[in-house]
């Protein structure tokens, strides 16, 4: 698609705003007055909308709900110091999302529909912007498979949209994580780099074991030998070790290559920290606890920004850690806020003003 982008609007007769206080949300609750809205049929992406908020109507026989081809981004709109609205890194989520379209054998969202559709739809609806601490407009934009169909084959037919959400913090509090010795997250070849729905369907029975012995989430652990470290939760996962940041690598396929994890990486490599990228062991984590070694532990992802570890369970062993002294963590997510906040210069081009 070359040409400049049809967009059809229909605005809403009447905003919800007025009903919504935009302090203290709970995440992913409440959504704006405005969707966009495409259908993909025939080798392209057409019905370009932008529209009220509303429910879909869809055929029981939905493909995406038989077999799973679902996918999504999660990317946050914040204000600036004068209100003006902008998003954190919009483009690196879209460049995602089409990779996990292609691994999921799904069509990509071209990027006029994807930027420019999202661009339109947070202009319309700026004001659901929050502008206090910790809050943002969460965007999220999915794609599914909608051909009516019960046959397993790739669908011809899907829909891609993008709905807005103001929201508060993920995580208000440090959280306490077990490692996780049953269950698996991914495994070479499989899905795990791509952001669909079935990761996150499939890791829900964990969380709810991990819950009912008192822990918030899991730290994954690889297939194979539940040994090498993956991701915390939904999150992307960081460990400070004699003054070394280590975060496993991408390599095997396994883990989500997270925006919030770059922007970290970037930013403790600028405070001067040297961060590995490289496999981590379960082991090599202990043994660093037992050394007194073993600084910090904290999980990056969008909806989250940076999450606080306050405890981390493997067997019986207990690794404790005090909240206050999480240095580290702190200052990535304060790194992080500078630049959102206007406070430190955009070197890296991650704001894209609406
Ligand atoms: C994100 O950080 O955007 C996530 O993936 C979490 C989300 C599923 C709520």
């Amino acid at each position: 698609m070359t040409a400049a982008l049809d967009i059809n609007v229909t605005k809403a007769e009447q905003s919800k705003l007025s009903n919504l206080n935009l302090e203290n949300l709970p995440f992913g609750k409440f959504f704006t007055d405005h969707m966009l809205e495409a259908d993909y049929e025939d080798g392209e992406w057409k019905s370009i909308e932008i529209k009220p908020y509303q429910p879909l109507l869809l055929d029981p026989s939905l493909s995406a709900l038989h077999y799973g081809q679902s996918i999504f981004e999660g990317i946050k709109a914040y204000k600036d110091e004068n209100g003006n609205p902008f998003i954190f890194r919009p483009y690196d989520n879209f460049k995602r999302f089409n990779t996990s379209a292609a691994r999921m054998n799904m069509p990509e969202v071209p990027e006029e529909i994807f930027m420019e559709g999202m661009r339109k739809l947070i202009a319309l609806d700026s004001k659901w912007i929050p502008a206090i601490k910790d809050h943002s407009l969460y965007i999220r934009p999915f794609m599914f498979a909608t051909d009516p169909m019960l046959g397993v084959k790739p669908s011809g037919t899907y829909k891609f949209l993008i709905i807005l959400s103001p929201s508060g913090p993920y995580y208000a509090t440090p959280m306490k994580i077990a490692v996780e010795e049953t269950y698996t997250r991914a495994a070479p070849g499989g899905v795990g780099f791509s952001k669909n729905a079935g990761n996150y369907g499939g890791s829900m029975l964990a969380a709810t074991v991990a819950k009912e012995h008192g822990y918030d989430q899991v730290l994954w652990t690889d297939a194979f030998e539940h040994k090498w470290l993956q991701e915390v939760g939904m999150m992307n996962v960081f460990f400070k070790i004699d003054d070394i940041i280590i975060t496993p690598s991408l390599e095997e396929g396994t883990i989500l290559a997270g925006v919030t994890r770059s922007s970290a990486i970037t930013g403790l490599e600028e405070m001067g920290f040297k961060v590995e990228e490289r496999k981590i062991s379960i082991d090599e984590l202990v043994e660093a606890h037992k050394a007194g070694k073993l600084q910090e532990v904290f999980g990056t992802g969008t909806a989250a920004t940076i999450a606080y570890i306050k405890e981390l369970k493997y067997k019986d062993y207990i690794m404790e850690f005090d909240i206050a002294a999480l240095k580290t963590a702190t200052a990535i997510k304060n790194w992080l806020a500078a630049i959102r906040e206007g406070k430190t210069a955009d070197k890296y081009g991650w704001i894209y003003k609406i």
